[in-house]
């Protein structure tokens, strides 16, 4: 059987890891009642949200994302309004931490097939509680481009100290232009920018075309309902989504890696929504490819839900199905060139 939607009611503290809680609540305010939680329609669409890299947008885009994202900071004066940005953050570390239970087992959204279509949901909301604050109905979130040279460091909007973009909690050496090391885990490789750059082209064709051509392997392992969480990642959430947020998380002087860097406190960097909208990209980019690289057919997956508040601050459950093909959920990205795909070893 498919993943339910958690209860919203039920949910308990998270953890850090497995005998360190979260030393607060991540829980969303409960509606009423999560079987009288309707389930999401899209709205009536008008223009594509179009989501750029974020190393290429200009000024006035700039502004826009820093004024919505410091508008969604000032929310957190009401610690219960689930479009905040802890809230929002706090989605993700509900999800991910134990704090729900389905089926009698913890729910664990990450390393199984829940991975892409879990944070395809995630974003969805958060760009459009974004838009509304500032009354943008076509605003997108930026991808952070890491698999084409230009991206591979952290967007300059997101390293000035002072913008509601800005994070403290990184890895300090790793700002200000450095290159990032896809296949990072935890210490420094004594590598050029060029080799760094080449090794990472390397990897995403391994990660997207040689290692990945049919879906399990891609999205990971079947989860359906009272099975043990964590049956096994797909190989982009292994490489570079997890090396990414290790590399950007503060390894030297935070305890877990916060913010980025460990799964409850992730959603608190803001460069964590466009690290995500890069995930995100590649489901469309593996697809594209071709050959057996296409969605599941499993029905234990198509039916599986989550649980998230809209912009008007109403809850809805939705369905993975419904989250397969970008366009029809009203985005899509900028084209931007694949170099990796001639990088085949
Ligand atoms: Cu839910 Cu990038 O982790």
């Amino acid at each position: 059987a498919p993943i339910p939607s958690p209860d919203p009611k039920s949910c308990s503290k998270a953890h850090i890891k497995p005998n360190k809680e979260v030393p607060y609540s991540c829980c969303p305010p409960p509606p009423q009642d999560i079987d009288s939680v309707p389930y999401y329609k899209f709205p009536p669409m008008t223009k594509l949200r179009i989501r750029p890299p974020a190393h290429a947008v200009d000024e006035e885009y700039i502004a826009k994302y820093q004024l919505a994202t410091s508008r969604m900071r000032e929310l957190d004066k009401d610690p219960f309004d689930p479009l905040g940005f802890k809230q929002q953050a706090n989605i993700h570390c509900s999800y991910c931490c134990g704090a729900y239970k389905v089926g009698g087992k913890v729910l664990q959204v990450h390393s199984s097939w829940l991975f892409f279509p879990f944070h395809r949901w995630f974003l969805y909301f958060y760009e459009r509680i974004l838009g509304s604050l500032i009354n943008d109905p076509t605003f997108a979130l930026p991808y952070w481009n890491w698999d084409h040279p230009k991206g591979m460091r952290i967007p300059p909007m997101f390293d000035h100290e002072g913008s509601s973009l800005y994070d403290e909690k990184r890895n300090q050496n790793h700002r200000n232009g450095k290159i990032i090391n896809l296949g990072f885990s935890c210490k420094e490789t004594q590598t050029t920018e060029l080799q760094t750059m080449t090794n990472n082209l390397t990897l995403m064709y391994r990660q997207m075309v040689t290692n990945a051509p049919c879906p399990l392997l891609f999205f990971g392992n079947p989860y359906p309902l009272g099975t043990d969480p964590k049956p096994g990642m797909g190989t982009i959430e292994n490489i570079p989504h997890n090396a990414v947020h290790n590399w950007t998380g503060d390894q030297p002087r935070q305890p877990n890696g916060e913010h980025m860097g460990t799964f409850y406190s992730a959603g608190l960097d803001p460069v964590f929504y466009s690290h995500h909208a890069n995930v995100d990209r590649m489901w469309n980019e593996w697809k594209a490819i071709g050959g057996k690289r296409r969605d599941l057919a499993d029905k234990d997956w198509l039916n599986s839900e989550f649980f998230f508040y809209d912009e008007n601050r109403n809850p809805f459950k939705v369905k993975v199905r419904d989250c397969l093909d970008s366009k029809k959920m009203g985005f899509d990205y900028a084209p931007m060139p694949t170099p990796w795909r001639n990088f085949k070893p």
